[in-house]
């Protein structure tokens, strides 16, 4: 390639595409000794000019003709941090198309409509890269890929969303409600003002989809995922987990078992003496098991301006060596398998610990009836707590720590014991781990 020389284009100059833009601006001398290449930022689209960014764009095109990346001849490789799913995936599929390799964070895209990307970009002899779109600035996907490509993945547990993160560890360190860790998340600027995506899980999945497919060498279906999100988790239950020893995190699942792949989204209680249990506010980590490596863990800020544009830059960099390279030489095809995996274990048959807490009225005979359900649903309970009360006919709360079950065991056994007219709503049932 002439003069080694890299042109890239960024669509959305947000959080994500400003911090890329800075790198290349700022850290364009590091990169050149690192790698002899000269990255140079030709181009920007966005469509507010007027927004402050504290960033010198002297001698970048700025444009909001998000034509003038993608049908630019001299632009190599295209930074795609709009977000959303159209026009993404429109401008994603044109950069393919024009035989650009392509750079994104946008889990969202790749966790539900990557297989139709990844097929344009083989079709067309160019990459879509997507190191960001997990964990941040943590480099997951290319160790995954590259550093434990030896390994078979037994297991992967992740500390995947910083939003949910941070409001479960405000309420285990501050003893707030969710209510009011929210509100200080959004303030702070820890979640969105629309907060759904994340505190119901559905971001960590679209994530876990990402590292299952890599784990797994096959295109893991997201919409086949159990997931749950943490509104449901009162500052009560994050007191009981701590008098037990644990923590409550929501975790991303991954195991590979005989039956297939268990692959779960769920707030989880991680006992006191495992790693995840210290990962604390807007921090992620990933707990990965190869068969070959034993247990590692990769722990950063698996979000932010300039963690997010590290992540993307090193992909940036990794295309463009390939770039350097002949036709026929290029390492080419990252993408994710697309063949689908078709083995994924039904949560009815995956077998948990489980932390239950029940609202019931204060009645000699109460806690029999439930362990005898639970009993006649081969659930034994490994610990349990009951509050005492003064008030004559009023509500306690009573929380049981079980030994294994399964799921299918422990869903039957709650629909009988929610019909005890002693059992009000106010219920919750959670794994431990
Ligand atoms: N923020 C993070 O920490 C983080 C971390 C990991 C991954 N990600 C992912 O990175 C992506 C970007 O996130 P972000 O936080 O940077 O979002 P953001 O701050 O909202 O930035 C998106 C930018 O794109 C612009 N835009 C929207 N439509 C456009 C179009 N048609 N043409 C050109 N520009 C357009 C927006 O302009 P307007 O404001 O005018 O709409 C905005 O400036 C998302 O996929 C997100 O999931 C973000």
């Amino acid at each position: 390639m002439k003069n080694r020389l890299v042109n890239i284009g960024i669509i959305g100059l947000g959080t994500v595409g400003s911090g890329v833009a800075r790198v290349l601006l700022e850290q364009g001398e590091l990169l050149k000794a690192r790698t002899t290449l000269t990255f140079r930022l030709k181009t920007i689209s966005e469509l507010d000019w007027i927004k402050e960014r504290n960033l010198d764009l002297t001698g970048v095109i700025c444009t909001s003709k998000v034509e003038d990346v993608l049908e630019d001849p001299e632009i190599n490789i295209v930074v795609e941090t709009i977000g959303g799913y159209e026009p993404a995936f429109s401008f994603i599929s044109r950069a393919l198309r024009n035989r650009k390799h392509v750079v994104t964070a946008n889990k969202a895209l790749i966790a539900t409509r990557g297989k139709e990307l990844f097929r344009i970009a083989q079709e067309n002899g160019v990459d879509l890269m997507f190191e960001a779109s997990v964990g941040g600035g943590i480099p997951i996907i290319k160790s995954l890929r590259e550093g434990l490509i030896a390994n078979r993945i037994e297991s992967m547990f992740g500390i995947l969303n910083g939003t949910c993160n941070y409001i479960l560890t405000k309420m285990h360190q501050e003893g707030l409600e969710f209510a009011e860790a929210l509100k200080g998340a959004q303030e702070k600027g820890f979640a969105e003002a629309n907060p759904t995506l994340d505190i119901s899980g559905g971001d960590t999945a679209h994530k876990l989809t990402i590292l299952a497919s890599l784990a797994s060498n096959s295109l893991v279906p997201f919409d086949k995922i159990y997931v749950e999100g943490i509104t449901a988790i009162s500052r009560q239950d994050i007191d009981f987990a701590k008098s037990f020893g644990f923590t409550i995190k929501l975790l991303a699942i991954y195991r590979a078992v005989k039956g297939g792949l268990d692959l779960r989204v769920h707030p989880t209680l991680v006992s006191n003496s495992h790693l995840l249990s210290a990962v604390s506010n807007e921090l992620n980590a990933i707990f990965v098991q190869g068969d070959f490596v034993g247990s590692t863990m990769f722990y950063g800020p698996g979000a932010g301006e300039r963690p997010t544009a590290s992540a993307i830059v090193g992909d940036i960099v990794d295309l463009s060596r390939d770039l350097m390279l002949q036709e026929g030489e290029k390492y080419c095809n990252r993408s994710i398998s697309l063949v689908e995996h078709s083995d994924l274990v039904p949560i009815g048959e995956v077998a948990n610990r489980f932390y239950l807490r029940f609202l019931t009225v204060d009645r000699p005979g109460v806690l029999s009836l439930i362990s005898g359900v639970l009993a006649e649903h081969g659930i034994s309970i490994a610990s349990m707590v009951q509050l005492e009360t003064q008030e004559k006919d009023s509500c306690i709360p009573i929380v049981l720590l079980t030994h294994e079950a399964s799921e299918k065991a422990m869903a039957d056994a709650l629909e009988k014991i929610m019909r005890f007219d002693f059992v009000k709503d106010d219920h919750i049932r959670l794994r431990i781990f």
